[in-house]
């Protein structure tokens, strides 16, 4: 069985965590308990293929923000996550994206995925289909707007993420 490590990575409070355990567990974290640091394991079928997935959930806290550097360093894929209800948030992939691809190597195709959370807060809505699309286009990546609490589109990132990473 193949075995692949992914980051998820985003601004604080942006739905990480919900994401990550929505996926890994199949439970919504109502609570916020902000986060140090967590990992998760799991065997997934993609495509009628096994992979060992591990995932580390990461701190959007300004405080630990430095140790992003090693997370990036040995990490194969990114999920960069921001929140649909907070249009700040989408600043913090955008530096997220650069400091991969500084570390990466600009050339390199590195398997990633942009996450909007939070889809359920339609009344909160900050953020745009459009403004999305185009940041995903322009960074020829794939985008998935989602839902931890409703279980929108969750499993589909991961999946899409394991199949970048076998490619590449
Ligand atoms: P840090 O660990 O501090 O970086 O935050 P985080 O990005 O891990 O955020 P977390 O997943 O802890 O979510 C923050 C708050 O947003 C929690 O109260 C969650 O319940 C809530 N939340 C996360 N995802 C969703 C969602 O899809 N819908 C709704 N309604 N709330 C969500
Ligand atoms: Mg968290």
């Amino acid at each position: 069985m193949r075995e692949f490590n992914a980051v998820v990575l985003g601004a604080g409070g942006v739905g990480k965590s919900a994401l990550t355990v929505r996926f890994m567990r199949d439970e919504f974290v109502e609570n916020y308990d902000p986060t140090i640091q967590e990992e998760y394991r799991k065997t997934i079928e993609v495509d009628g293929e096994l992979t060992w997935l591990e995932v580390l959930d990461t701190a959007g806290a300004e405080q630990f923000t430095a140790l992003n550097e090693i997370y990036i360093a040995s990490g194969r894929g990114f999920i960069l996550v921001f929140s649909l209800a907070l249009e700040a948030s989408l600043r913090e992939v955008t530096s997220l994206r650069q400091q991969i691809l500084r570390i990466k190597g600009e050339n390199s195709r590195v398997p990633m995925v942009l996450v909007g959370t939070k889809l359920d807060l339609t009344n909160e809505r900050e953020v745009s289909s459009a403004i999305i699309q185009e940041l995903a286009a322009r960074w020829k990546i794939p985008v998935y707007e989602t839902s931890a609490k409703r279980n929108w589109d969750v499993r589909e990132v991961f999946e899409d993420l394991v199949r970048q990473m076998r490619e590449y």
